[in-house]
C-alpha cells in the first residue's frame, strides 16, 4: 500500500517534519511533483536541514528515497543538495533513487522563468524562478529531456537542440544570457549524477508493493496550489493533490492507503494571488514573527491569516484525506483571540463550498475561539493539551469529520503528539 502526506492549504504546512516524524514506520519515502521550488524544513539534535528535491525520508538508514517521475530535476540544485548531506555525514547515495521518467529541469528553463515573471509585471505569479512552469511546460508540450536520456549518446545533441528553441523564446522576451557558464554547472552535475542509482519508478514502487513494503509518498506544495483545483493562475505547475501521487509514481487509485492531510492551524501564502483570510495588520506581523514565516527555498517572508475552513473542507474533500495533522498550534499561543473563517459571503450570498473566483468579491464569515497562551511546545501527551487548544480542535473535527491523528507543537521531530487510534 501507499501513503500520501499532502499540505491542505499554500505550502509550507510542515510536510518534511512530519515526513521524517513517520520515516521509520515505512521502507521508501518517494516524491511524486513538484521540484526545488519545495522547501521541507527538518529538525533534530539541535540540528536544521532544508531538502528541496531529496524526500524527507533520507535520515533514516534503511529507508529508500525515490525521486518520482512526476517531479521536475535540477541537476545543480540536487548536486549541491547531496553534497550538503554528504558532509552532514549522510550517505546519499545508498538510500537515493531517481525515476528515469522524471524531466530535467535545464538553466534555460530558470531564464524563462525569470523572463515570463518580468513580462507580467503586476500579475507575476511570485514564481520561486526554479523554472517550474518552463521545465513542466516542455513536459507537457512533449519536448522536455528526462533524467533517463543522460544515458542517450545523443544527450548533448537533444539538450543543444532544446537550448535552441528556448534561445528563441528568451529572444522574444528581450532576454540575454551567459549561457556558457551556466552549461558548465550543468554538465558537471549531470557527470556527478552518474554516481546515484536510476530506477523506472513504477516498477520500483510495484515491486515494493508486491513485497509487502510500506511507502510514504510525500507531496510539495499544497492543495491551494494545484494546477487545476489552486487559486488559478496563481499555482505551481504540477498536481499537489493526492491523485498527483497516482500520475508522479505509478501507482494505481486501488493502491493508495492512508492519505494525511497537513495543515497549519492558522495561514500562510508566499508569492502572489488571492488569499481570503489574510491579515495585513499587526495580527498578522506578529504571527510572521512568532512562526519564522519566512520561506524555505527563497527566504521570502510569507503572508499570515486565519485558518480557512472553506479551503480546508475543499482540500479535505478532494484529497479523500483520512487522517488530519495539525501543526504551529504553539505559534497562536502569542494571540489573544483566534479565529477561524467558516463561511464566505461571495457577492452577498454566503458559502461554504469553494467559488470558482477567489479574486471576487469574498467576505470571510469569522468564528471566535478562546486563546490558550500557554506554552505548548514541552507538552507530549493528548492529556496535556489545553482545554481551549482541545475546543479549536473538536470543532475541526466536528466540521471535517476526519481525526486529527497528530499534532505539532515545534519544529523539532520530537515535538509531536501521535494521536492516532489505530
Ligand atoms: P514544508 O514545506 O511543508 O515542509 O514546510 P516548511 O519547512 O517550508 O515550513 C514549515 C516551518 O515550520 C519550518 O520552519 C519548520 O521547522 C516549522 N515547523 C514545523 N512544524 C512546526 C510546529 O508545529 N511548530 C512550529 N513552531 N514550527 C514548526
Ligand atoms: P513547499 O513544498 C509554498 C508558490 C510560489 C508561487 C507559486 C508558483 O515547501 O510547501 P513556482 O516556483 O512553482 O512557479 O511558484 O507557488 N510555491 C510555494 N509556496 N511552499 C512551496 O513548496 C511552494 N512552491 C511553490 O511562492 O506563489
Ligand atoms: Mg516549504
Amino acid at each position: 500500500m501507499v501513503d500520501v502526506l499532502l499540505g491542505l492549504q499554500w505550502g509550507d504546512e510542515g510536510k518534511g517534519k512530519i515526513v521524517d516524524v513517520l520515516a521509520p514506520q515505512y521502507d521508501v519515502v518517494a516524491r511524486f511533483q513538484g521540484g526545488p521550488n519545495a522547501g521541507h524544513t527538518i529538525k533534530f539534535d539541535g540540528k536544521k536541514f532544508v531538502l528541496h528535491l531529496i524526500p524527507s525520508g533520507i535520515f533514516h538508514a534503511g529507508t529508500d528515497n525515490l525521486i518520482g517521475n512526476g517531479v521536475v530535476i535540477d541537476p545543480v540544485i540536487l548536486r549541491k543538495e547531496i553534497e550538503g548531506l554528504n558532509d552532514a555525514g549522510i550517505p546519499v547515495a545508498e538510500r537515493l533513487l531517481i525515476a528515469r521518467r522524471a524531466t530535467i529541469i535545464m538553466p534555460t528553463h530558470k531564464l524563462l522563468d525569470a523572463a515570463s515573471e518580468k513580462a507580467k509585471g503586476d500579475k507575476k505569479i511570485g514564481s520561486t524562478l526554479k523554472g517550474i512552469g518552463p521545465s513542466y511546460r516542455d513536459k507537457v508540450g512533449r519536448y522536455a529531456l528526462r533524467i533517463g536520456d543522460i544515458a542517450s549518446p545523443n544527450f548533448k545533441e537533444k539538450y543543444a537542440e532544446a537550448v535552441e528553441r528556448h534561445k528563441v523564446l528568451l529572444a522574444a522576451y528581450g532576454m540575454e544570457a551567459d549561457y556558457a557558464e551556466m552549461e558548465k554547472a550543468f554538465f558537471e552535475a549531470i557527470e556527478f549524477l552518474s554516481n546515484i542509482r536510476l530506477t523506472d519508478s513504477e516498477r520500483f514502487v510495484q515491486q515494493a508493493i508486491t513485497d509487502g513494503r510500506k511507502i510514504l509518498a510525500e507531496g510539495a506544495q499544497g492543495t491551494m496550489l494545484d494546477i487545476d483545483f489552486g487559486s488559478y493562475p496563481y499555482v505551481t505547475s504540477s498536481n499537489t493533490i493526492s491523485a498527483g501521487a497516482c500520475t508522479g509514481l505509478g501507482v494505481a487509485p486501488n493502491q493508495i492507503g492512508r492519505v494525511y492531510g497537513i495543515f497549519k492551524a492558522y495561514c500562510t501564502r508566499v508569492g502572489s494571488g488571492p488569499f481570503p483570510t489574510e491579515l495585513h495588520g499587526e495580527t498578522g506581523e506578529t504571527l510572521r514573527a512568532a512562526g519564522s514565516e519566512f520561506g524555505a527555498t527563497t527566504g521570502r517572508p510569507r503572508r499570515c491569516g486565519w485558518m480557512d475552513l472553506v479551503a480546508l473542507k475543499f482540500a479535505v474533500r478532494i484529497n479523500g484525506v483520512t487522517d488530519l495533522i495539525m501543526t504551529k498550534a504553539d505559534v497562536l499561543s502569542v494571540l489573544e483571540t483566534i479565529r477561524i473563517a467558516d463561511k464566505y459571503k461571495v457577492d452577498g450570498e454566503t458559502t461554504e463550498w469553494l467559488p470558482y473566483d477567489l479574486e471576487s468579491n469574498i467576505e470571510p464569515q469569522y468564528r471566535d475561539f478562546a486563546p490558550w497562551q500557554s506554552d505548548i511546545t514541552e507538552i507530549r501527551s493528548e492529556g496535556e493539551i489545553p482545554a481551549s487548544l482541545k475546543k479549536y480542535m473538536e470543532y475541526l473535527f466536528a466540521e471535517l469529520n476526519v481525526p486529527i491523528s497528530f499534532l505539532s507543537v515545534g519544529p523539532d521531530r520530537e515535538q509531536t503528539l501521535d494521536m492516532r487510534t489505530y
